[in-house]
């Protein structure tokens, strides 16, 4: 299985200066949590924006650039070969960037899919997502707090068969 696992916000804004622009620990901890264990595959971008790679995850970074190099990482230069590296695993994850999600969107089997309920300017978005394709399995609603400053809305969507 093929999975997306995205924050966005309500104007669909996802990243800005190739970086994050929210923090939500809670959302963070969910992430984390789905995550570990898996392949996480996502675009040169957001592997230097993360600045490391992610722990406990074998971590696939996708760039034109046939000469990259990365400690600790898998180095591919498609989406196609992230796939295949990443085939043994029972759920793999797209982690991004806008670029990376753009060429996932058709071929994903489900989107983890965090709605952060408030609009950010920024220069990164995500797909719009065409709702008569999914099916919501799971919504969960989190309110803020001290830590987490807005509200959002961690929602499962499954393709349709
Ligand atoms: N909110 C969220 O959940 C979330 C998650 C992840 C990232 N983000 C944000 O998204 C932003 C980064 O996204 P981005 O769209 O700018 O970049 P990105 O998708 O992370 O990476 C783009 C890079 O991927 C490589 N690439 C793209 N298509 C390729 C292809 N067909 N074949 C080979 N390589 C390919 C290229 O690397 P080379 O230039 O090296 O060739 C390209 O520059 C940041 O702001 C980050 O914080 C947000």
């Amino acid at each position: 299985m093929l999975s997306i696992i995205v924050a966005v916000a309500e104007n669909n804004v996802i990243g800005k200066d190739n970086s994050l622009i929210w923090k939500l620990p809670r959302d963070m901890r969910h992430f984390k949590e789905t995550t570990t264990g898996h392949y996480i595959i996502m675009g040169r971008k957001t592997f230097e924006s993360n600045g490391r790679p992610l722990p406990n995850r074998t971590n696939v970074i996708i760039t034109r650039d046939q000469d990259y190099k990365a400690d600790g990482c898998v180095v591919v230069h498609s989406l196609e070969d992230a796939i295949k590296e990443a085939k043994d695993d029972l759920e793999a994850f797209i982690i991004g960037g806008g670029v990376i999600y753009d060429l996932a969107m058709p071929i994903v089997d489900r989107i983890y899919l965090t709605k952060i309920h408030n609009s950010f300017e920024g220069d990164t978005f995500f797909p719009e997502i065409n709702m008569e394709e999914w099916n919501v399995v799971e919504e969960r609603k989190f309110e803020p707090d001290e830590k987490n400053k807005y509200p959002f809305t961690i929602l499962t969507l499954d393709r349709k068969k």
